[in-house]
């Protein structure tokens, strides 16, 4: 079961704080979703110093047989800002501890958005198929229930805790929690230095 809060106080303000940046991840989706996904915020970042290699600017790899062209969107918007992204991993005997923020606020909308949607796919054992996604997540989508989580927004950032009783799961968690922090510190590369790797070359 996944708890949902909104940290910290004044409580009211935060709550606030939080709906302004859901509704700025809003924004932002419509904006890329009517510009095609190629014209997204972070294409124009990228576009001021140059070169873009073909999949970077499609990424064809964010698209699942059971995801939605949001849930891609979304994707694509956190892997080319990815060095807007500072995190933090806390392995617990149990499970995880991670704080992630970014310093753009549209893309921190994102990752809340991201973050929730995909946990809540995992309690309901709905896998979206990424076609880039980690064989890490094959567990959580095999024995969701087993995993607790809180998720809170603060002005730190985004702060999730997972735990679960199951060492398997454990291990999950906290291998993914590690895939993650590769992704969020080295975007695409990290994604397609794992793949070779598990592809034996
Ligand atoms: C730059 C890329 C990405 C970032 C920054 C990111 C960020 C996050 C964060 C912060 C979490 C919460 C768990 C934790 O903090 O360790 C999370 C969970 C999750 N992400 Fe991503 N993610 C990225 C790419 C992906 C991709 C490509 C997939 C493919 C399906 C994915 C699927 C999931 C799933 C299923 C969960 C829930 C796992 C669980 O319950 O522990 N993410 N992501």
């Amino acid at each position: 079961m996944a708890r949902f809060a909104i940290a910290s106080t004044p409580r009211r303000k935060l709550a606030l704080a939080a709906a302004l940046l859901l509704a700025g991840g809003a924004a932002a989706l419509a904006q890329m979703m009517g510009q095609g996904m190629g014209q997204g915020i972070g294409m124009r970042r990228h576009g001021a110093g140059g070169m873009m290699s073909h999949d970077e600017a499609t990424m064809p790899g964010l698209q699942g047989a059971n995801a939605t062209p949001e849930e891609s969107a979304e994707l694509a918007v956190l892997f080319r800002n990815f060095a807007t992204l500072t995190r933090t991993v806390t392995n617990l005997p149990d499970g995880i501890r991670t704080v992630t923020t970014s310093s753009d606020p549209q893309v921190m909308a994102t990752l809340v958005s991201h973050v929730t949607g995909m946990i809540g796919r995992v309690e309901t054992g709905d896998d979206p198929q990424i076609r880039i996604q980690s064989p890490t997540l094959d567990i959580f989508f095999q024995r969701g229930p087993g995993i607790t989580t809180d998720i809170q927004v603060t002005d730190q950032g985004i702060v999730v805790v997972q735990t679960a009783t199951d060492p398997a799961l454990v291990q999950a968690l906290q291998t993914h929690a590690a895939e993650v922090s590769d992704m969020a510190a080295r975007g695409m590369q990290a994604v397609h230095e794992a793949m070779m790797n598990r592809a034996g070359n």
